[in-house]
């Protein structure tokens, strides 16, 4: 570990009270370095969304999928169990699952065919007669902790992140989630963006406490009570809300409507954003220090044929916003790199959301490099 990465994760000060907070400094967005041990102690370290229980029901369904740059697959055992494992076959270390998703009896590596139960265990070894000292039993995939909550499994590569269990990690959000009832909502599409810019730039966009809405996103704003956007943080989650207003954007107001819209992130990558009978979730996976991807998955209380209209127009409205959210995080990260700028200062009204993650992030990235 050089010297000066540890430098540069000492320099930022996580007991500063936010009044007179700094963000994280800019080489945390532009280090290669700092990207590698986020990479380890980040991702690989905290509960993390592999995929969507509803592509999980059925027994042989399986999901594969990176996590902190791991090849993992969950599938669904005959025993009615979910499991996560490495999908990496034990014996020269091909992807056993090939497929971003689907349906197997079996788990069979394309490679040289040794195939593997849905419960992980080495079943078949084609042609390996003569082996000796070769136990099957210990060459099974090797698991990963997986578990559920709502719609989405979460896998811990660490086996040991904080809060003890998901639910542990996830702590309050798991009461204040459950009125919203989730489960009325039904997926319906996945859509996936690339943004030239670090992970974080884009965590730090969503938690800023509505403070660029008036300015970025004129049409979301008329929908959205600004002066009462409320922020809550509380241990690895936070969650922003704000009342709904009668908005005179005919286009949005037709999609964002009800009492209140719902903005909750569970550190360190991963939003929920919820609207009366709308829903959509982001994931957000670093492809480079300076590259992300932005995983969204949209869901509604109606897929039937009669609200397919509303379905689509409230996409297009979360499409617009998406980006004009990727412009200026794009702007962001050109801004970072810029000798001009070495860290920035926080909003007391309507940053908190921003340093909790930043507080966070040192935690971990120190006790990384300790
Ligand atoms: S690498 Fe999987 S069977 Fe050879
Ligand atoms: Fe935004």
């Amino acid at each position: 570990m050089a010297e000066t990465i540890k430098s540069l994760i000492h320099s930022y000060d996580a007991d500063v009270p936010l009044e007179q907070a700094l963000t994280i400094p800019a080489p945390w967005y532009t280090n290669a370095e700092i990207a590698e041990l986020e990479r380890r102690a980040v991702f690989g370290g905290t509960w993390q969304v592999a995929a969507r229980l509803d592509e999980l029901r059925e027994t042989g369904q399986y999901v594969a999928t990176t996590v902190a740059g791991e090849p993992i697959v969950v599938v669904r055992g005959a025993d009615g169990m979910l499991r996560g494992f490495y999908n990496v076959c034990r014996h020269h270390a091909a992807a056993v699952a090939t497929d971003a998703a689907g349906h197997c009896d079996a788990l069979r590596c394309p490679y040289h065919g040794w195939t593997y139960g849905l419960d992980g265990a080495l079943r078949v070894t084609p042609d390996f007669d003569g082996a000796r000292d070769f136990d099957k039993s210990q060459y099974g995939l090797v698991p990963v902790k997986t578990a559920v909550w709502e719609n989405f499994v979460f896998v811990d590569l660490s086996g040991s992140a904080a809060g003890g269990s998901l639910e542990g990690y996830l702590g309050d959000v798991v009461s204040r989630v459950a009125p919203l009832k989730l489960e009325k909502l039904r997926f319906f599409e996945r859509r996936s963006y690339t943004l030239n810019c670090n992970w974080k730039v884009y965590v730090d966009n969503y938690l800023d406490g509505g403070y660029h809405v008036p300015y970025l996103h004129k049409s979301l704003n008329t929908v959205l009570d600004y002066k009462d956007y409320q922020i809550e943080c509380f241990g690895r989650t936070v969650l922003q809300w704000s009342p709904m207003k009668a908005g005179k954007d005919e286009k949005t107001a037709a999609v964002r409507r009800g009492e209140a819209a719902y903005y909750w992130w569970v550190y360190p990558n991963f939003m929920i954003n919820w609207y009366e009978g709308i829903m959509d979730t982001n994931l957000v996976r670093p492809l480079a220090v300076d590259r992300c991807e932005v995983i969204f998955d949209f869901y509604f209380d109606d897929l039937g044929d009669s609200a397919e209209a509303r379905n689509r127009a409230s996409i297009a409205v979360g499409e617009r916003v998406q980006h004009e959210d990727i412009d200026i995080c794009e702007a962001v990260q050109r801004g970072l790199g810029s000798r001009a700028y070495v860290a920035g200062r926080l909003a007391p009204r309507r940053e908190a959301g921003e340093q909790l993650f930043h507080r966070l992030l040192h935690r971990d990235l120190s006790a990384a490099v300790k």
